[in-house]
């Protein structure tokens, strides 16, 4: 933490790079490699690329910059914000850490399945490669067996390494580790970008990803697309806020923004022109949205020369993004915890890590269990809601991340209000030329589309199974 030069008691991060590096390391994750292709895929591919591109640039962009400079002008965590502001809003921050935690225990899973993914590829890659569908449903998620690595032993070793970096503080953790990670990231995408394209057969690819069909239009889709991009984005449970309370008064909040939603939104496109064309190649059936970045993909490395090492590669890179938006993730309880609860950094993160792994186990095992009856990969998807795993998810990505989002939106257009964000962004000097139409965006048209959106979701989706 570098507290020296602020002369307050609050960490800042020392550099501008510092803070764009670790604000794309939360919203680079999981959620671009692993979810966003599936969900791509699922929603008509190009049409759901369209929509999601729209709504980042409308909405998440709005919705971010009202987190950051809600966050940077009170120099507090998510609930802390609102005390200060107006203490009838300190649900929304509560509501934040709640589901950024909920997210937590089933991030920190996934998270131990790619380590258990880069030590596949390191010992055994021959065994995945026989049998992709099986490795996956058998060695991680334990279909006729206890799955011992991937609900226990690598989810623990994902958890220890978030815990590790967490206990260090901004700087010395966080901001370090990513200045490393994310270059490293997105070099390495590039490079199976390249190798992805050009398979044989990835054209069939390409066009379902570049054509856009209007049919798959409908509610649902909207909603996935919308709580996609506020997920990727690390929007809607105050990660942002507690990030821009880091941020120097002299930073630029538009600028970093927009750079901020640029990455995070390439790297997503990237993934799906790397996953989607090279299952298309292969022939490996797609299958739910969780196999792409697992199954399917293990035919991709078999058919490429150095497979095993692609492989290594590639689920390093996963491991990485997972890593530093878990840390986030984590950040938002902590801050709380300390900052709210008094209690000490270590004890704060080593309790929320404990329950956090308590309730990821159940996460794999009942991905297991869905398994066992043989449903998962056929696409029964009027079954998916009981199940506990894709309940997480639905609660997270189309319940509670949408709402919490919107409340940010209407708690910095109708209460605190919008000349005070632009105040905050303009302090030092710092032009922000979208003052107008993000007072009219954050005030009347992002609450209005998201409680559309949600609404025709909920609607649809409920319709739907
Ligand atoms: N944005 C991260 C991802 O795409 C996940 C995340 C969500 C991180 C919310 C922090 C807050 O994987």
């Amino acid at each position: 933490m570098s507290n020296k030069n602020t002369g307050g008691s609050r960490a800042q991060w020392a550099s501008s790079l510092g803070f764009i590096l670790a604000a794309a390391g939360s919203a680079v994750g999981l959620g671009n490699i692993w979810k966003f292709p599936g969900r791509a895929y699922e929603g008509g591919g190009g049409l759901f690329i369209l929509i999601y591109i729209a709504i980042v640039i409308l909405i998440g962009s709005t919705a971010m910059i009202a987190e950051l400079t809600v966050g940077r002008a009170t120099q507090k965590n998510a609930v802390g914000a609102f005390r200060q502001l107006a203490p009838r809003w300190k649900w929304v921050g509560g509501l934040g850490v709640f589901t950024g935690y909920v997210i937590l225990t089933y991030y920190t899973q996934v998270g131990g399945w790619v380590l258990q993914y880069i030590a596949g590829y390191l010992t055994s890659p021959g065994t995945i490669f026989a049998d992709p569908k099986g490795y996956f449903l058998g060695n991680v998620l334990g279909a006729d067996r206890f799955p011992l690595g991937g609900a226990i032993l690598f989810p623990f070793l994902f958890i220890a390494c978030v815990v590790l970096v967490i206990t260090k503080g901004v700087e010395g953790g966080i901001e370090r580790f990513n200045k490393v990670a994310m270059p490293a990231l997105f070099l390495l995408l590039l490079v199976l970008l390249g190798r992805a394209v050009t398979l044989p057969g990835a054209g069939e690819g390409l066009r379902y990803l570049l054509t856009i069909d209007l049919k798959a239009l409908n509610g649902s889709t909207l909603l996935a697309a919308l709580g996609q991009a506020f997920y990727s984005l690390s929007l809607g449970m105050g990660i942002m806020c507690t990030y821009g309370s880091y941020v120097k008064k002299t930073e630029d909040l538009g600028k970093n923004t927009a750079m901020i939603c640029t990455l995070d939104t390439l790297v997503a496109l990237i993934a799906a022109f790397i996953i989607i064309p090279a299952v298309f190649a292969t022939g490996v059936e797609p299958g739910k949205g969780a196999s792409f970045a697992f199954v399917s993909l293990a035919g991709v490395f078999e058919q490429m020369p150095l497979g095993a090492f692609f492989g290594v590669l590639f689920y390093t890179l996963l491991f990485f993004a997972a890593l530093t938006s878990a840390i986030s993730l984590l950040e938002g309880t902590v801050a709380y915890l300390t900052e709210e609860k008094g209690l000490s950094r270590t004890r704060a993160t080593v309790l929320s890590a404990v329950g956090m792994f308590l309730i990821g186990v159940v996460y794999t095992l009942s991905q297991a269990h869905y398994n066992i009856r043989g449903i998962w990969l056929d696409g029964a998807s009027g079954l998916t809601f009981p199940v506990f795993g894709d309940f997480l998810e639905f609660l997270t990505d189309r319940l509670l991340i949408p709402v919490g989002a919107l409340a940010y939106c209407i708690f910095v257009g109708w209460v605190w209000g919008p000349h005070r964000g632009v105040a905050e962004i303009e302090r030092e000097g710092v032009r922000f030329p979208f003052a107008k139409p993000w007072g009219l965006l954050v005030k009347y048209v992002v609450p209005a589309a998201i409680f559309i959106i949600l609404f025709a979701g909920m609607v649809m989706g409920l319709a739907l199974s």
